[in-house]
């Protein structure tokens, strides 16, 4: 994808402007509403400083979740996230508890220069009286409108939610006088274009989680990017019965099987799966049995992560990798027993010698946090769906919407 084009917050002008921000806060929060990982609120620090610096009227968007009733709306508010900006920021964040109306625009009105605004939940709009109206997820018109005639200008650092065409991220640039992409954006941008379309060789992909559904459009746009695609997690199972052996209890998805039979075949030399598998009576944590998996697996168990020899297989096949990306565990980390694989394998990435190494944001990236290894890769996305997207080839609405230079 070219993105390069796409006029950067360098292009405009802040100074004593209103900037729109569409931000990803879409952050974890525990049952009691206490942020659990704010690396999201983090990532965007570097555009909201630039722009405190440069003396612009600050104006942060963003959703938290989804909304589908007014219920919701009672824990899916973003005020616990304006106190947290407010500490990494050290100054005030005017928290607008609303997304329009009067209060709104009278606080917008009275933001001064280097001052920062957070406006509530953006899918606050998706419920109206207790009604399923989807204004923002659908990018209603008006709303988008309403938004962008709140600044002057409008930055998109949202990269998490660069897949979506909402109206807090298209809406709101389709209506306003200038646009341009965040610091944030700009380096996932120049990373996954680093990693998926200008790769240095051997590239090696790395794909993972439970459904072959999740990733078919990834395997289908990487085969003739990679030397190497290896295979792991619950999808693992689905190709193992394309090539006819009995998977047990494992999960299947039997609509796939045609699928895994397709790629198989094209993908011959290219696609390594794993060759034993760690395996539970059910889906629970307990010490793992092993099969070899070029034979049946037994009835009676369910796979939940790779096999020893399958590590030490993937470990030869990532040696001398320069480029490796990586979606999706290679197991159930939540269950300790059953972590070796994405541990060993994520282990394997991050001490790769001189390789740029890619994790494309989600599940993988959660464990890669979980296991302590995040510093050690070149890049960590801070989407799961965008980069997912961005791997399959697809555009992201959310950039295409920014004007170019
Ligand atoms: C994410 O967490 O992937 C983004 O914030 C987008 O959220 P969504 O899938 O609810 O649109």
């Amino acid at each position: 994808m070219d993105y390069n084009k796409k006029k950067t917050i360098k292009d405009l002008d802040v100074a004593n402007k209103k900037v729109l921000v569409r931000v990803d806060f879409n952050v974890p929060l525990d049952k009691q509403g206490n942020i659990t990982d704010d690396n999201r609120i983090t990532a965007a620090l570097p555009t909201i400083k630039y722009l405190v610096e440069n003396q612009a009227k600050v104006i942060l968007f963003s959703h938290l979740s989804r909304i589908k009733s007014e219920a919701d709306k009672q824990t899916k508010t973003l005020k616990p996230i304006a106190k947290r900006l407010e500490e990494l920021m050290k100054q005030k964040v005017v928290f607008v508890p609303v997304t329009e109306g009067e209060e709104l625009e009278t606080a917008v009105n009275k933001l001064n220069s280097g001052e920062i605004l957070l406006v509530e939940n953006t899918r606050f709009e998706d419920v109206v009286n207790g009604e399923v109206v989807k204004r923002e997820s659908k990018n209603d018109s008006s709303l988008g409108k309403y938004w962008a005639g709140l600044g002057d200008l409008f930055i998109n650092d949202a990269f998490g939610t660069a897949h979506r065409a909402h109206a807090s991220n298209v809406g709101i640039a389709a209506n306003i006088a200038q646009s341009g992409i965040g610091f944030l954006v700009e380096a996932e941008l120049a990373n996954l274009s680093k990693g998926i379309d200008n790769p240095a060789t051997p590239f090696v992909a790395i794909l993972g989680g439970a459904k072959v559904s999740d990733k078919i459009g990834v395997i289908d746009n990487l085969l003739n990017k990679v030397d190497k695609i290896l295979i792991g997690g619950g999808m693992a199972y689905t190709f193992f019965a394309a090539q006819g052996h009995k998977v047990g209890k494992s999960l299947l998805e039997e609509d796939k099987i045609e699928d895994a039979k397709h790629y198989l075949e094209i993908g011959k030399g290219k696609i390594i799966l794993p060759i034993d598998s760690a395996n539970a009576p059910s889906f629970e944590d307990v010490v793992p049995t092993f099969s070899d998996t070029s034979n049946d697996m037994p009835t009676d168990v369910m796979g939940l992560d790779i096999g020893p020899k399958t590590i030490e297989l993937f470990k030869k096949e990532l040696t001398g990798a320069k480029t490796v990306v990586w979606n999706g565990p290679m197991g159930v980390t939540e269950f300790k027993n059953f972590e070796k694989g994405t541990l060993e394998v994520g282990q394997t990435i991050a001490n790769l010698d001189g390789a740029f190494t890619l994790i494309g944001g989600g599940d993988s990236a959660a464990a890669a946090k979980k296991l302590g290894l995040a510093d050690k890769f070149s890049w960590i996305s801070t989407g799961g769906g965008a980069s997912l997207e961005y791997m399959e080839g697809k555009a992201l609405p959310g950039i295409e919407a920014i004007q170019d230079k």
